[in-house]
Formats: C-alpha cells, structure tokens, sequence
C-alpha cells in the first residue's frame, strides 16, 4: 500500500508536444512527479498514458485525488494536508 504522498500537492503547468505520450504517476511514489519513474514496480499500479493532441500548456494532478486524471480539476484545493 502507498504510504508516500507528494511534496506538492498543487498542480503543475507542463508544456506537452503534439504527439507525444506522458506517463503520469499514479502510484505517488515517483520521485518525477507528476511523471511515473518506475517506482510502482512493485505495485500493482501502472502509469496513466496522456497522449498529447496538440502543443500546449496542461496542468497535470500532483495530489492523486483528481476525478479526471492526469489532468487538475481543483480537488487539491479542498484537501486538509
Ligand atoms: S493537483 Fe489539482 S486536483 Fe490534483
């Protein structure tokens, strides 16, 4: 089970390239956040694929709570820690 939590909670911008895949981290464990760095090895968690549509800046969920993963949808905002 994941004990580890992010040390940010807050999302950040990123600018994506059209067509290119992002591994977000689902297992919180990464120390790439928002990105997997394969720390969920020895989970059963595997990183959530983001294809990139189009070049653009996408503010990508570092608190693991959001309803639309990878993407923020303001749920760090409500959190207590
Ligand atoms: S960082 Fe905003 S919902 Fe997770």
């Amino acid at each position: 089970m994941n004990t580890q939590r992010s040390i940010s909670r807050a999302p950040v911008l990123v600018e994506v390239i059209e067509g290119k895949r992002y591994f977000w981290c689902t297992c919180d464990l990464s120390i790439t956040q928002p990105f997997c760095d394969g720390s969920h090895q020895d989970s059963n968690l595997k990183p959530l694929i983001f294809l990139a549509t189009q070049t653009t800046n996408v503010r990508f969920c570092r608190c693991k709570q959001t309803a639309s993963p990878p993407l923020c949808d303001g749920t760090h905002k409500h959190l207590n820690t």
